[in-house]
């Protein structure tokens, strides 16, 4: 090669990779998957890099892609592009994984507050569908794949070959529009006695009377009493007041606690008839933390944990075992294997629970009470036995064991109703819906076990579990429930809270002193069925579901690892003036009474008069405005009010021509008390 041969070639390549770089200078092209995904929110699982919801190869009907977003809905991606990028191309789709459900999504593109696309209700099978939307100006995008109508289960869904072509930009910023800040409202409790808890109390006619009287304030600390019915005395060391009520009346008390600071007293009203449970049961519950690796020895620490947390002196009662006490069926956990029941019938726990009567008696030793689990059908929803065939057996067992409280859950049921062998354990599948839309069938069961807990000489509260089905919250009492689901189970995802929240609505004409709607339990502290890390609901949005299950009359049972509990968590469970609203004596269920854009204003009557309002923001801006609609939350003449998580009176509030200045953070919610003024 001459040297003016080897000169020509350098400034061609010279002028070749110039104009390459020019050129990308004024267009790039930049993946989605090349920004930080992990900003997204999403219904179930974490947000996946070139991979589908469950870690696999994105497949969408059929077709694989090597790049995009694995997802599920309700899920969002909020990206910064600040006008710098001129298009966004991609294909969207269901995942293959979900073969065999029924998942429905739509896939939607904002920019700056408008729907730019949408790739309107998508299925499984459906082929990719290109989506290719002009963003000339966009400064805020937003990628959000909605449920598509029919609830989020097993909505696994891609965003593949997603790019943006930009003007000289290498990359976007993703951020997530709710804050992680973690801020604590709840004041500390003062050394002077306080009385927490119940106001009221059911019992039934002869049977064993324990409730505990409950405070906060300086230890040592003693209790008494005046006007307790006959058979009936109290411990004045720790305030359990114990002893059985032969004849039926209510009985008006005065509880009085004291301590080296003063003294608190307050009025107490016990009702011996036919109905317990007269306020919302409150407690913990082993399935969010444990789910199948439950314990007899994790069933004591977490009651150990309830009282040395010093959440026993806020009205906390209950200790429920869920699934796995029973033998499986079919487990490879030698634990979880043996003899399902004795030769008359009655079940026989598995080895980690080998003495229940011990346990009851543990727990009650403690100032507490304990619950347990089962289903109608031959199995459990995790495949341990069911009562099916066995249910008098079963009541007796929980009876003479001691045992306070019974949630029941139809799971394989529905095997029952199709006629399928019901103790194949191979033949018969764990859930079932089926029967559970007949009045006939769906009640049959719970009317059955029902009757035999009021036969045992104990008060066990029954809690129906059947999510919702045959719009149970209408009968559930009469088949002796004394709350029930009313949807399917809750995860520690934004998606789930709203959704139940919102879903929760139509069962609120229902709830009364001794029947409750159960959105079901807590998902704050360290949850994770089996596998536990720190709930993934922001602050705020932990903050509006407390408040929520509080303004709802919701039972409150605890969901997390009580050995794991953190000043935080603590913060939201030990706010008497909140748990107030969730046991007020009216039983009165909260109702959204007013719409602002995405902010719900829901309003529950309490038994004082006044009114709890929990402004609750359900969208992604934060809300700022000077309230007047005061009419709308039924409200009208003068009022105090009062903010109820700092425990403050904030205003003072003329309904007819006043205002009220309201700043909610971005999914979340104050909780206000508004008094007639004096
Ligand atoms: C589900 C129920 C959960 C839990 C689980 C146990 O059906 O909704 O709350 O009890 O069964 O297997």
């Amino acid at each position: 090669m001459t040297r003016a041969t080897t000169i020509f070639r350098t400034l061609i390549l010279f002028f070749v990779f110039h104009l390459a770089t020019i050129g990308s200078i004024s267009a790039q092209t930049v993946w989605l998957d090349e920004l930080d995904l992990s900003t997204a929110t999403q219904g179930y699982g974490v947000p996946q890099k070139n991979k589908s919801c469950d870690g696999k190869t994105l497949t969408i009907a059929g077709e694989t892609f090597e790049r995009g977003f694995g997802s599920h809905s309700e899920s969002l991606l909020t990206i910064l592009l600040e006008g710098k990028a001129t298009l966004f191309t991609a294909k969207v789709g269901i995942d293959d994984e979900v073969k065999g459900q029924r998942p429905a999504a739509e896939f939607i593109v904002n920019g700056d507050g408008k729907q730019l696309w949408s790739s309107g209700i998508m299925h499984l099978g459906d082929a990719a569908k290109p989506c290719s939307v002009k963003l000339d100006g966009v400064k805020k995008l937003e990628l959000l794949v909605t449920d598509g109508g029919n609830g989020n289960y097993y909505d696994h869904v891609d965003w593949v070959d997603a790019k943006f072509e930009t003007t000289g930009v290498t990359t976007f910023k993703t951020f997530n529009p709710v804050s992680s800040e973690i801020y604590i409202l709840t004041p500390k409790p003062a050394a002077t006695p306080r009385l927490t808890g119940a106001k009221v109390f059911g019992v039934r006619p002869g049977s064993p009377f324990q409730f505990l009287v409950t405070a906060t304030g300086d230890r040592p600390m003693t209790f008494s009493a005046k006007g307790l019915p006959k058979g009936l005395k109290i411990d004045e060391k720790t305030g359990l007041i114990t002893g059985t009520i032969s004849s039926k009346g209510t009985y008006k008390v005065t509880l009085v606690a004291k301590n080296a600071k003063g003294k608190a007293e307050r009025q107490f009203r016990i009702e011996c008839g036919d109905q317990i449970a007269l306020t919302p049961p409150m407690g913990w519950n082993s399935w969010n933390c444990f789910a199948q690796e439950v314990s007899a020895d994790r069933v004591k620490r977490a009651a150990n944990a309830m009282v040395s947390s010093g959440l026993i002196n806020h009205g906390w009662t209950y200790i429920n075992i869920d699934d796995f006490w029973e033998n499986h069926r079919d487990s490879k956990d030698q634990s979880l294997r043996g003899k399902f029941r004795d030769e008359n019938g009655y079940i026989i726990p598995n080895s980690r629970f080998v003495d229940m009567k011990a346990l009851a008696d543990y727990v009650h030793g403690l100032g507490l009470k304990i619950g347990l689990y089962s289903s109608p059908g031959p199995w459990t929803c995790g495949g341990c036995a069911g009562s099916f065939g066995y249910e008098k057996q079963d009541a007796e067992s929980y009876a003479q064991w001691g045992f306070d409280y019974l949630k029941y859950d139809w799971c394989s049921y529905g095997n029952v109703i199709n006629g399928l062998p019901e103790n194949d354990p191979y033949k018969v599948s764990s859930l079932s819906y089926n029967g559970g839309s007949q009045l006939e069938t769906a009640q049959k069961p719970f009317i059955l076990m029902g009757d035999l807990l009021k036969k045992q000489k104990r008060d066990i509260l029954f809690s129906v579990c059947q999510y919702g089905m045959s719009d149970v919250w209408k009968w559930g009492g009469s088949v002796g429930g004394n709350c029930w689901r009313t949807t399917n189970d809750i995860t520690d995802t934004w998606a789930s809270v709203k959704g139940i929240a919102l879903d929760h609505e139509k069962s609120a004409p229902y709830a009364k002193p001794g029947n409750w709607n159960d959105p079901d339990m807590l998902v704050v502290g360290h949850v994770g069925w089996g596998n536990t890390h720190p709930s993934k609901l922001k602050p705020d949005e932990q903050y509006l579901h407390i408040s929520l299950w509080s303004l709802f009359a919701a039972p409150l049972l605890i969901g997390c690892d009580m050995e794991k509990l953190d000043d935080f968590t603590l913060n939201l469970l030990t706010n008497d003036e909140v748990i107030d609203v969730n046991q007020d004596p009216l039983g009165k269920q909260a109702t959204c009474q007013h719409t602002i854009g995405e902010m719900r204003i829901y309003v529950k009557e309490l038994e004082d008069g006044s009114k709890a309002v929990g402004f609750c923001n359900f969208g992604l801006e934060k809300i700022q405005m000077n309230y007047t609609d005061f009419a709308k939350l039924g409200l009208n003449g003068k009022f105090t009010v009062r903010d109820l998580w700092r425990q403050k009176d904030v205003a003072k509030v003329n309904a007819t021509n006043g205002e009220l200045a309201i700043e909610v953070p971005v999914h979340g919610a104050l909780l206000y008390k508004f008094s007639p003024a004096k």
